[in-house]
């Protein structure tokens, strides 16, 4: 995962490199790795796998609760994927804003396009939901909050923050993915702290359990890390356009020209098919072990089974321990 990070914070900021006969070739490989823009993208990507796995446990816990499978494991699994969850939710919004800042620095089209900005505006407004209209340089249905603009952006009550604009309409990436994208990634990333910290809360006064509709909202939130994840890099990587490595290579440059379109489309469709493959697999497997529960050998004896002697008499326990 790290070196795809550094290979794609590269081409969204690139440094360290020299140019030699018309090729970009690394001149200074620290300088590459250790860009400030790896150190909060890397971070962000590696939690949102944590909180991935943390979900996936909670609701397999909630699953097992839900179907009266198991309770012993299921009730460790909820209680450490949620609290695990709750740990690490509010850290992945901490590192979402810091990835925020480099976008706001660095990329200031991609910036104004996920904000919906066409205008410079002081103080600048936050549009929370909108339909972004590219022909008319506008927003149709536009909520908007007063000041939060400049207060996310700048840290300030009252920053001057540029629209799109300022910016000729060939520099500027196709809007309504990443604007879309980036509110679900939000979105996703709110409801998912708000069942951590709610889950966390309920199992620690034992009150979880037995609500079947908070089990089912856990359970039931088990996709959303993974939509937080793909809509995350959706944003990033659609809203970098129309660059391939921003500012240096466009993307219609960044053809190879031996690559005809019936080819691409050709390799398009096999990495389709190879993944609707993996998936329907996937996923089938996932539910055959979830219907199957824990292995036998993996389940918890309850202390009773263990003989009742001292364990200084030298007797091989393992036989009894399942
Ligand atoms: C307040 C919440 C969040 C904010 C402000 C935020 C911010 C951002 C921004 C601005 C980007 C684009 C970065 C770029 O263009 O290079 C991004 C990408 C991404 N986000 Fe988030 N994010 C949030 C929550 C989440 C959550 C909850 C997850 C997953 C569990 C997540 C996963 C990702 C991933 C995988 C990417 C693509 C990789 C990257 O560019 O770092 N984000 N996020």
């Amino acid at each position: 995962m790290s070196h795809i990070m550094v290979n794609n914070s590269w081409m969204q900021y690139p440094v360290g490199y020299i140019i030699q006969g018309g090729v970009y070739v690394p001149d200074d490989w620290l300088k590459i790795i250790f860009s400030p823009v790896v150190w909060v993208r890397f971070p962000h990507m590696l939690l949102a796998a944590y909180v991935t796995g943390a979900f996936c446990v909670a609701a397999t816990g909630a699953w097992y609760t839900l179907r009266r499978m198991c309770p012993a494991e299921a009730r460790i699994m909820l209680r450490m994927g949620l609290l695990l969850a709750a740990i690490l939710v509010p850290v992945q919004l901490l590192f979402g804003h810091l990835v925020g800042d480099y976008v706001h620095r660095y990329q200031p089209i991609k910036f104004a396009t996920i904000e919906a900005r066409w205008h410079d505006e002081q103080p600048a407004s936050e549009v929370l939901l909108a339909w972004p209209d590219a022909a008319h340089e506008k927003n149709d249905y536009a909520i908007s909050v007063p000041v939060l603009g400049s207060l996310i952006g700048s840290m300030t009550l009252d920053s001057k923050e540029v629209g799109l604009t300022d910016f000729p309409r060939s520099e500027r990436p196709p809007i309504v993915i990443p604007f879309f994208a980036f509110r679900v990634m939000v979105g996703c990333g709110l409801i998912m702290l708000l069942v951590a910290w709610g889950g966390t809360l309920l199992s620690l006064k034992e009150r979880l359990l037995q609500r079947r509709a908070l089990l089912w909202t856990v359970f039931l939130c088990f996709p959303l890390p993974f939509i937080a994840t793909l809509t995350g890099w959706f944003t990033a990587e659609v809203g970098r356009q129309p660059w391939t490595v921003y500012g240096l290579l466009r993307t219609a440059d960044a053809l190879t020209p031996f690559l005809t379109p019936r080819a691409a489309a050709g390799s398009l469709l096999v990495f389709c098919a190879t993944y609707v493959f993996i998936f329907a697999f996937g996923t089938f497997y996932i539910y055959r072990l979830l219907k199957g529960g824990p292995a036998e050998d993996l389940l918890h004896t309850p202390p009773a089974a263990l003989p009742n002697r001292p364990l200084s008499v030298a007797t091989d326990l393992s036989s009894t321990v399942k």
